[in-house]
């Protein structure tokens, strides 16, 4: 299993681009389900859930073509079968996003239900009853979710969704997208993604509005069509680099963003002391201010406010922030995975509940770290470059689901940073 050797120490200087929005990637190629004709996808990041993805989409009979490496040109016109099997979903609980299209497009589906995993329970049982108010019969059959449209089709309805969802308001959105009626999202999720996928189902015939607020409409039509769409930056490997620039105390250029996206984080971090000046709409400078890091709680919670997907980051940050902060994780249980590794570093955290308290600024040394989860991978990695001597990262394949080319980009600005495999240093990825 491939690790990465981290000696940390070193202030981060350069310039780094964003990939595209692994988050937004995953639903959009989802979405190509919906049409017979050809969808093409640009700015899709080569990172291990996208091959996945990928390979699910090939599984079920579409023609995937990758003319340059990260376009991908997807025909879904010959789909063979309407199943999405166990060893997909265990890997990526995204493959429920093949629920809503296959849904709505064939009047069946059958996904293996997602299991626990390393940040909770995740359950689905929001995006199986949003179906059955389309219409949809739901049952579970031997561990998998089967799900049929009467008459073959998916019937437009109120939907409200109890807690806010992401993937489920996605699934909701593909279903609605081909149902016959109208459907009204009430609270739906309103992060950057749904804004997304809403931009490429309008563009494929779609009639959405409201993607982005709390209620969304959805006029149902007979059939959508091709369309050529490019995916937002990622927003969460933006926070990741900025909080790297200000970790190692170093300064980037962070070129390729999309900084309206993530106003939340940018604003906390910059009240801890991280200075991020815009330098355009796509470019962000950031260095540690001259006062250094100071302490402030956080509190995850659904977009606009601060995503618990950089929860695990800011974490490794405020271990090097003067005083005591307090990090309030809401959206998952069991998402402080990453801390127990950190007090292995040298970290000073704390628990009560869903509340993690962090100590700083604590002197963090390298030592044998173990990755439990994609953003936990991330946390560790930014903690191993500010601490001193060699860390080594197991179980790395978390970070290659999310994050293109980490090695190379942080190589590229500084950072001594190696993959090994098997204990062989690898050269790092092109
Ligand atoms: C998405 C993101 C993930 C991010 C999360 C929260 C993708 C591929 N993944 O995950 O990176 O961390 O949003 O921003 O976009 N819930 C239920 N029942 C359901 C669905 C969700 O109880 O049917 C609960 C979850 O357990 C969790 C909360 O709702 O407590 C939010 O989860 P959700 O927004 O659905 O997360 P994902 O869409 O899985």
């Amino acid at each position: 299993m491939d690790k990465f050797s981290i000696h940390g120490g070193e202030p981060l200087k350069g310039t780094i681009e964003i990939s595209g929005a692994k988050n937004s990637a995953l639903p959009c190629l989802a979405a190509t389900l919906l049409t017979a004709e050809t969808v093409t996808l640009h700015n899709v990041p080569y990172v291990k859930d996208l091959i996945t993805q990928r390979r699910l989409l090939e599984d079920l009979g579409a023609t995937v073509l990758t003319p340059e490496l990260r376009t991908h040109k997807v025909t879904a016109k010959n789909i063979e079968t309407f199943e999405a099997p166990y060893e997909l979903v265990k890997t990526m609980r995204a493959s429920v996003l093949a629920l809503g299209p296959l849904l709505a497009r064939f009047g069946q589906a059958k996904v293996s239900l997602p299991g626990g995993c390393a940040i909770g329970t995740r359950p689905i049982d929001l995006h199986l009853k949003a179906f059955e108010q389309l219409g949809a019969t739901v049952s579970l059959e031997s561990g998998d979710v089967v799900a049929r449209a009467p008459r073959g089709r998916l019937i437009g309805a109120e939907i409200g969704f109890e807690k806010v969802t992401v993937t489920g308001t996605e699934n909701v959105m593909m279903a609605a997208a081909l149902a016959k009626g109208k459907t009204t999202i009430h609270n739906a999720a309103r992060e950057p993604e749904i804004e997304d996928l809403a931009e490429l189902l309008n563009k494929m015939g779609a009639r959405i509005k409201g993607a982005g607020t709390e209620t969304m409409e959805i006029e149902g039509v007979e059939q959508l069509s091709g369309a050529e769409h490019t995916i937002i930056p990622d927003r969460i490997e933006t926070g990741t680099f900025i909080v790297a620039a200000a970790i190692t105390n170093g300064e980037l250029e962070i070129r390729r963003c999309e900084p309206k996206h993530l106003r939340a984080v940018i604003e906390k971090l910059r009240e801890a002391g991280v200075e991020i000046e815009d330098l355009n709409q796509s470019s962000l400078l950031v260095k540690r201010s001259a006062k250094g890091l100071t302490a402030k709680d956080v509190k995850t919670e659904p977009h606009p406010l601060f995503p618990t997907d950089m929860q695990a980051q800011y974490m490794a940050l405020m271990t090097q922030a003067e005083g005591v902060s307090t990090i309030r994780e809401t959206i998952f249980e069991n998402r402080f995975m990453h801390a127990s590794e950190l007090i292995r570093m040298g970290a000073k955290i704390d628990f009560s509940g869903n509340t993690a308290r962090i100590s700083g600024k604590a002197k963090l040394t390298g030592a044998r770290v173990q990755a439990s989860d994609l953003r936990a991978s991330a946390s560790l990695v930014l903690a191993a470059l500010c601490a001193s001597g060699e860390t080594q990262i197991d179980r790395v394949y978390h970070i290659d689901r999310g994050y293109e080319n980490i090695v190379a980009k942080l190589g590229a600005v500084g950072a001594k940073i190696e993959r090994l495999t098997d204990g062989i240093a690898m050269a790092a990825e092109k």
